[in-house]
């Protein structure tokens, strides 16, 4: 601001204002918080990594599409929020969580899904995790929940969503949002991995934190 104000007293009238704009275009909108819900674990699992498809000591992978899901943390000006602890938490394949309150159908989860990852952003505010795609379950449309813990202990939680997927509008959550501006932000297009993994799908969510 101090370099704007010094332009505009050397430059004056129009020109001013067309430097000083982009510094105000920088600024961001923070993403929207959503609840954390009734899912996220009471114990943490034994193997909490970034890649939820492999546990380890088994031999199995989780069922579901690979998801190469990775982001950027930031604060309102696009600074960078190192150091941050991201965690993710989701239904398996078929719907359910590694939770004991999930007794829908009596069916266990998927025993070679995480369900459940950490991991910790680098300086440029960057984090990535392999899960898979996420699938609707009775009231939800697909999504994951993130929650971000910063250095002094404050926290963000919310939910992120694919889309244009069909159950958007009915969600109990995501469909109640008014603000178009608020569904662009939790939403993620999905796009190929298969680079990466075999049929594996990549999105990228960004978080800012206001
Ligand atoms: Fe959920």
């Amino acid at each position: 601001m101090g370099n704007a104000l010094t332009r505009r007293a050397v430059l004056g009238g129009a020109l001013a204002i067309s430097v000083a704009t982009p510094l105000r275009a920088a600024v961001l909108t923070a993403t929207p918080r959503q609840a954390t819900g009734p899912y996220y674990p009471e114990s943490l699992p034994l193997d909490a990594d970034n890649d939820l498809l492999q546990i380890a000591g088994r031999q199995g992978r989780g069922a579901g599409e690979p998801l190469h899901l990775s982001g950027r943390v930031s604060d309102l000006n696009g600074g960078p929020i190192a150091a941050a602890g991201v965690e993710i938490w989701q239904c398996d394949a078929q719907g359910r969580y590694h939770h004991p309150r999930d007794r829908r159908g009596g069916v266990k989860a998927d025993a070679d899904f995480q369900g459940f990852g950490r991991t910790e952003t680098n300086a440029d505010g960057l984090y990535r995790f392999r899960t898979i795609v996420p699938v609707p379950y009775p009231g939800r449309a697909p999504h994951i929940h993130f929650k971000v813990v910063m250095r002094n202990g404050d926290s963000f939680v919310t939910q992120m969503y694919l889309r244009g997927h069909p159950s958007n509008d009915r969600d109990v959550l995501f469909g109640r949002l008014r603000d178009s501006q608020a569904r662009d932000q939790l939403a993620v297009d999905l796009s190929s991995a298969a680079d990466l993994d075999a049929g594996g799908r990549r999105a990228m969510f960004d978080i800012v934190l206001g």
